[in-house]
C-alpha cells in the first residue's frame, strides 16, 4: 500500500451503486481501471442516497459519525464504507439530505451538496486518508475542492493535497443567489470573487478557479468550451484558465459492455464470429413488434430526450428517412414533446418504428447488439459513451462531429469506423444516413466496417493513461 498513489474521487454518482448518466459509468470504471494498474489506491465518496439498492447497501459497514457545519446548523454526518472491484467507496449519510426519491432537482440541492462537500473534508481524518490528489467531478462535487482551498488548506495534512476538477457537462454549473455565500455555503466574503460569476454564486466556476488542473471528457470539447456557442456562459473563465485545462477522452467498461459475454443479449458474438448478431436482430424485431426482416437495417437511438442530443434534426427528417428500406428504434425518456413525437411516429409506422419511452439498461444492450446503425447527432456532446458501446457491439455509429463524438468516430473511408457529418443540419444528417443505408447493401464492405468499429479500442486502458500522466505531474510538484 505504502507507495501507491492516493487519489480521492468525489462525485454524485458511480456505478454500480447509483447512476443516472455517463458520469456514473466514468467514475465507476475509471477508478477500477486505475486500481487494476497496481500503483493506485483510488477511493470514491458518494452520498448515501435512499435510491441505492438494499442488496448493495447491505454490504456497507458503518465507520462512525460526526457533525458538519452547514448554514447555521451542525448537521449529523455518518460514514459508511464498502469495497468494490478493489476500489474503496465511502458513503456520506444524512437522511434529511439524501433519504429522498431521485438524486437531483430538489429545492435545496445547493445546501445538500454543500453538506456533501464539507463532509468530505471531515472524512479524511476519520479514515486517515489524505489523498495526494482530490479529484472532483461536476458541480455537485465542486464544494469539496472549494472548501479545501478556502478553509482546510491551512491545516497541515490538507496543505499538500493537489486538486483536479472534471467537467462532464458544462451546462450544469450549480448557480445560486449570492445572498447564500456566507450563511449557507459558509464561504468567507474574502473569497467571494472566486465563486461569483455574473452576479451569482457559480460552483463550477469556483472549482475552475480553485483547482490545480481541470479536465473535460474529450480533447475536442476542451477546445469547444472556449467558445460561447458551447460554454453556457463560462467561456471567458475557461479561456482565462486555459493553461490548467486538458481534454482526456473517456473510455467504456469493456468487461461490462462485451458482446461475447453479455448476459442480456440474445446471442453472444465477437468480431470474428458475427453471425449470432443476426439472432440478436431477429429477436429485437420480434420483441418490438417490428417486421422481421433480416436485410432491412435497423437505425437505433438510445438517448435522453433532450434538445442538445440533436433530436430536432431527427424530428425534421425522420419521415423522409423512413421512405427508405430501414427500421427505426428509439429508447429514452425526457422532454415531453419529444416523447410524444416518437410515440406518435411509432403509431404511424407500427411495423417500421418502435419507440420505448423508458430507461432500461437491459433493453439498451439488446438494442446495441441487434441494431445496425447507431444514430447520435448531438448538437454538443462532451464525450458520449453510447457511440463507443454501440461500436463495441458492432452497430455502426453515425454521429455529428462534436466533442467526444468527433474524437471517437472517424468517417467511413480508409481508417473510418463509422459515419459522421459536420454541420448541425438535418439534411446533412439525412444525406450521410442514406450513404450508410446504401453501404449496408454491400455486405462485404459493411462486414469490414463492423469489424473496424468492434476492434477500435475504447477501453479505459488507453484513456486512463491520460489521467496517470496528469496525476504524476501534480504529485511530482509536491
Ligand atoms: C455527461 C456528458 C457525456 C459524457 C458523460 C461522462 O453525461 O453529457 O457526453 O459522456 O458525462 O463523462
Amino acid at each position: 500500500m505504502k507507495n501507491k498513489k492516493k487519489i480521492l474521487f468525489v462525485a454524485s454518482e458511480a456505478t454500480p451503486f447509483i447512476a443516472t448518466g455517463g458520469l456514473a459509468e466514468v467514475v465507476g470504471s475509471l477508478s477500477k481501471t486505475l486500481v487494476r494498474r497496481g500503483d493506485y489506491d483510488v477511493r470514491v465518496v458518494l452520498p448515501l442516497y435512499a435510491d441505492i439498492k438494499p442488496e448493495l447497501r447491505s454490504q456497507f459497514t458503518f465507520l462512525g459519525n460526526t457533525t458538519v457545519p452547514v448554514a447555521w446548523r451542525n448537521q449529523y454526518c455518518g460514514f459508511f464504507r464498502c469495497e468494490h472491484d478493489g476500489v474503496t467507496y465511502y458513503f456520506v449519510d444524512n437522511e434529511y439530505y439524501f433519504k429522498r426519491k431521485g438524486l437531483y432537482g430538489h429545492f435545496d440541492d445547493g445546501e445538500r451538496f454543500a453538506f456533501f462537500g464539507r463532509s468530505i473534508m471531515e472524512l479524511l481524518p476519520m479514515v486517515d486518508f489524505f489523498p495526494e490528489v482530490l479529484h472532483c467531478h461536476d458541480w455537485q462535487a465542486a464544494l469539496a475542492l472549494i472548501y479545501l482551498k478556502t478553509i482546510y488548506c491551512r491545516t497541515e495534512k490538507y496543505r499538500d493535497i493537489k486538486t483536479v476538477f472534471t467537467i462532464h457537462n458544462i451546462e450544469y454549473q450549480g448557480k445560486y443567489s449570492l445572498d447564500n455565500l456566507q450563511w449557507l455555503f459558509g464561504i468567507d466574503a474574502y473569497y467571494q470573487g472566486l465563486v461569483e460569476y455574473n452576479g451569482c454564486i457559480n460552483l463550477m466556476k469556483g472549482a475552475i478557479e480553485c483547482c490545480d488542473r481541470f479536465t473535460t471528457v474529450s480533447p475536442t470539447y476542451a477546445d469547444e468550451i472556449k467558445n460561447p456557442y458551447f460554454a453556457h456562459g463560462l467561456d471567458a473563465i475557461i479561456r482565462r484558465n486555459e493553461g490548467k485545462l486538458i481534454g482526456i477522452l473517456n473510455g467504456i467498461d469493456s468487461d461490462y459492455y462485451n458482446p461475447a459475454t453479455d448476459k442480456a443479449v440474445y446471442a453472444v458474438y465477437d468480431e470474428k464470429n458475427l453471425s449470432p448478431k443476426a439472432v440478436c436482430k431477429e429477436q429485437l424485431q420480434r420483441m418490438l413488434n417490428l417486421q422481421v426482416r433480416p436485410n432491412t437495417p435497423i437505425v437505433a437511438m438510445i438517448t435522453r430526450l433532450a434538445a442538445h442530443k440533436g433530436l430536432d434534426l431527427v424530428t425534421a427528417v425522420i419521415d423522409k428517412a423512413l421512405e427508405n428500406d430501414m427500421q427505426f428504434v428509439i429508447l429514452g425518456t425526457g422532454e415531453g414533446h419529444y416523447e410524444h413525437f416518437f410515440a406518435d411516429l411509432a403509431a404511424r409506422h407500427p411495423q417500421q418504428v418502435a419507440a420505448v419511452i423508458a430507461f432500461n439498461p437491459e433493453l439498451s444492450r439488446q438494442i446495441y447488439s441487434g441494431a445496425d446503425v447507431f444514430l447520435m447527432p448531438s448538437q454538443s456532446e462532451p464525450c458520449g459513451l453510447a457511440q463507443m458501446i454501440a461500436s463495441r457491439y458492432g452497430t455502426v455509429a453515425l454521429v455529428r462531429e462534436t466533442g467526444g463524438l468527433k474524437d471517437s468516430i472517424k468517417p467511413y473511408g480508409a481508417d473510418g469506423n463509422g459515419f459522421t457529418f459536420a454541420n448541425y443540419n438535418a439534411n446533412d444528417m439525412l444525406y450521410v444516413l442514406k450513404q450508410a443505408l446504401e453501404l449496408y447493401r454491400d455486405k462485404a464492405a459493411w462486414h469490414t466496417l463492423i469489424q473496424k468499429a468492434m476492434t477500435t479500442d475504447f477501453s479505459w486502458n488507453v484513456s486512463a493513461e491520460g489521467y496517470n500522466t496528469l496525476y504524476n505531474e501534480l504529485i511530482s510538484t509536491n
